[in-house]
């Protein structure tokens, strides 16, 4: 007989600078594993202005671009490749609205108000929609990351 292997959807998901700051990293993974997901890949890399500006590009004219650089290049980045059914639709529910002040408010379960603050450091980031999970995922965990030069390991758990 011939199995073939359903292929699950996977999502790029990362703990920003705050939530390394605040080490709710294994908290955070704690959450993801009994949500159902498998942590496929993880990385904990420095961003620097070059990787944020690519990563965030959608978001070049907004005002708080600027400012969106320096809080994202200001320390590591916990970086994960998330895979369950539905994966990222599910890890955006899970994380909540954009705005921390917010999402305590309106999703007080949800990981943003656990361990965001405002609209910048709100703790985590998941893709959007299928596009932007290949983009991200392949940005990060690809043979040649977008950036063309290398990104800046801090360590790495597998
Ligand atoms: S918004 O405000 O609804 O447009 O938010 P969104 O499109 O989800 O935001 C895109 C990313 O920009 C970040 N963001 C900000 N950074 C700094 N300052 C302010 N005011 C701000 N507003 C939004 C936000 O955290 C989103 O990052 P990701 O990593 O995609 O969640």
């Amino acid at each position: 007989p011939c199995y073939a292997s359903i292929e699950k959807e996977k999502t790029l998901a990362m703990i920003k600078p705050d939530g390394l700051l605040g080490n709710y990293t294994d908290k955070i993974k704690k959450v993801i594993l009994e949500s159902g997901f498998s942590i496929l890949r993880e990385m904990k890399v420095q961003l620097d202005e070059a990787n944020v500006t690519l990563l965030y590009a959608e978001h070049s004219s907004r005002s708080f671009f600027h400012s969106l650089i320096k809080y994202m290049t200001s320390g590591p980045v916990f970086l994960m490749v998330l895979e369950k059914e539905n994966a990222i639709s599910d890890w955006r529910a899970m994380i909540g609205p954009t705005d921390a002040r917010k999402a305590k408010i309106t999703h007080p379960k949800s990981i943003r108000a656990m361990c965001g603050l405002d609209s910048e450091r709100n703790c985590v980031h998941g893709s959007d929609s299928p596009q932007s999970a290949v983009r991200e995922i392949s940005f990060f965990f690809g043979e040649m990351p977008l950036t063309g030069q290398f990104l800046f390991p801090v360590s790495i758990h597998m």
